[in-house]
């Protein structure tokens, strides 16, 4: 009896274990983020935050360097952003780049090493956009990055290209075969967290201005190709959208929204308005700096459909609220706040 017993134990305890394996182990920690009783809360398991706080350390800032002798625009012959910067701050300056974006191939990441002023690597052309791009975030976009504001190592922490970037998918339409039209859903997709939703929110809400809003007051509104037509399928959208926001900042719908109510913006926390700056933000990025680059960089950085790599939310803040949780990096970088002058 006892020995059959014991051989049950042993055969269903690894089965418990194998059911139990789709669990959270505890510990769990809840924060409040609203008023009581609304169940505004966010849920953080500790271990997953460890793991998160060491992938989102900011580098140390290099020394400052001196505004004294002549200005890098006078002395090198293809300096066409940051020719005000004395010849110690641009120094200091191509240090932090070849730090923050390519430690492993140095100098020669960007630059034909026999001729400096060489614009023949095109990667030193896309160098020179992205420094505008990053001017053009922390200082026409404040609204969502304050004074935290971003330093190439936000998007690119040591590597030659960001870790989350997004294409055009590829069509994945099986409008010939028994399952019918997918209507760019149905898959589960890492793009929404392995859900179903459509896998493919980043075109019409990250590059093109497609209504996210589907509460609309009145029926059959919004324009084009995006009508909001207020449906199921509409919301769909919406709802990818979100799933993407809340994983790129390893938060819940709460953390913006009041759940009772998604539309209120006056049950929202302002979180919710910084996330509105930062999808227009993120538009203008792909829009105005990104997309024009396409010719520019090679075939085999090119996604599927030939369309250039783009930002969304995951790009910088890469599972935190704040990227590296708010180190305002970007203060040492003086020559990283405004938009050179042309
Ligand atoms: C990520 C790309 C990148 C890396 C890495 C890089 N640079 Fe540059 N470098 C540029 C860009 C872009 C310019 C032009 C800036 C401008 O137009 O304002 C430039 C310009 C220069 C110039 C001016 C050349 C001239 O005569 O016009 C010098 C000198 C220079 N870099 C030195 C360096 C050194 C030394 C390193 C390594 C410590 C380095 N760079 C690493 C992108 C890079
Ligand atoms: C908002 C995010 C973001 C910021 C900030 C940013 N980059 Fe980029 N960078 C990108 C994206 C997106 C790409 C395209 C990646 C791809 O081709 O897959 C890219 C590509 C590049 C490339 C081409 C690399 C290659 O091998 O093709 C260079 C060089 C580069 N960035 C330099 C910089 C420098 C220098 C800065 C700071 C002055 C900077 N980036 C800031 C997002 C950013
Ligand atoms: C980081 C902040 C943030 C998070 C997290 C977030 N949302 Fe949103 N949500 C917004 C913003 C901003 C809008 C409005 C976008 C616009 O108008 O451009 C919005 C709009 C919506 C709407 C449309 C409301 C209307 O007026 O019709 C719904 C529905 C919605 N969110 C659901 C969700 C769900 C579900 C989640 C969790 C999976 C979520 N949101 C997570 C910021 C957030
Ligand atoms: C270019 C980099 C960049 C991109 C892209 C970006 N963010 Fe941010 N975001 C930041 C920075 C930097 C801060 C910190 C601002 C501060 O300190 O108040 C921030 C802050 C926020 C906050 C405020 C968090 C808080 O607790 O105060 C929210 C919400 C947010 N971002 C949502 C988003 C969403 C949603 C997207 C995509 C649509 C997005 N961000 C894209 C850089 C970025």
């Amino acid at each position: 009896m006892k020995r059959t017993m014991k051989l049950a134990l042993s055969l269903l305890a690894p089965l418990a274990f194998g059911l139990l394996a789709g669990c959270e182990r505890p510990p769990i920690e809840t924060v409040q983020t609203g008023y009581r009783g609304t169940g505004m809360e966010q849920i953080y398991n500790p271990r997953t935050l460890l793991k998160q706080a060491s992938l989102n350390q900011a580098p140390a800032p290099a020394e400052a360097a001196g505004a004294d002798g002549p200005k890098a625009g006078e002395v090198y012959k293809n300096v066409q952003v940051l020719g005000d910067l004395s010849v110690a701050q641009f120094s200091r300056h191509m240090a932090s780049i070849t730090q923050w974006v390519s430690p492993g191939a140095g100098c020669a990441y960007c630059h034909n090493i026999e001729n400096f002023a060489d614009d023949g690597k095109y990667t030193k052309v896309v160098a020179r956009r992205m420094i505008q791009m990053t001017q053009r975030v922390n200082q026409d976009w404040k609204t969502h990055v304050a004074e935290t504001g971003v330093t190439c190592y936000t998007c690119h922490r040591g590597n030659n290209i960001p870790t989350n970037v997004w294409f055009a998918p590829k069509d994945r339409n099986n409008a010939n075969s028994a399952m019918g039209d997918l209507a760019g859903q149905n898959l589960a997709s890492k793009s929404v967290g392995l859900s179903s939703l459509p896998f493919d929110p980043f075109t019409p809400y990250l590059k093109d201005s497609a209504p996210i809003r589907v509460n609309s007051t009145e029926a059959m509104t919004g324009v084009g190709n995006y009508a909001n037509r207020a449906s199921t399928k509409q919301a769909e959208h919406t709802y990818s959208l979100m799933i993407h926001m809340s994983e790129s900042l390893g938060v819940n719908c709460s953390y913006c929204h009041n759940t009772r109510n998604f539309q209120s913006w006056e049950e929202s926390r302002p979180q919710r308005v910084t996330a509105w700056y930062g999808i227009r933000m993120a538009r203008d990025l792909n829009n105005d700096y990104m997309e024009p680059l396409t010719s520019t960089f090679p075939g085999h950085r090119l996604g599927p459909k030939g369309d250039v790599a783009k930002v969304n939310c995951t790009t910088c803040h890469q599972g935190a609220y704040k990227p590296l949780y708010g180190a305002a990096m970007a203060k040492d970088y003086p020559e990283l706040q405004t938009l050179a002058k042309p």
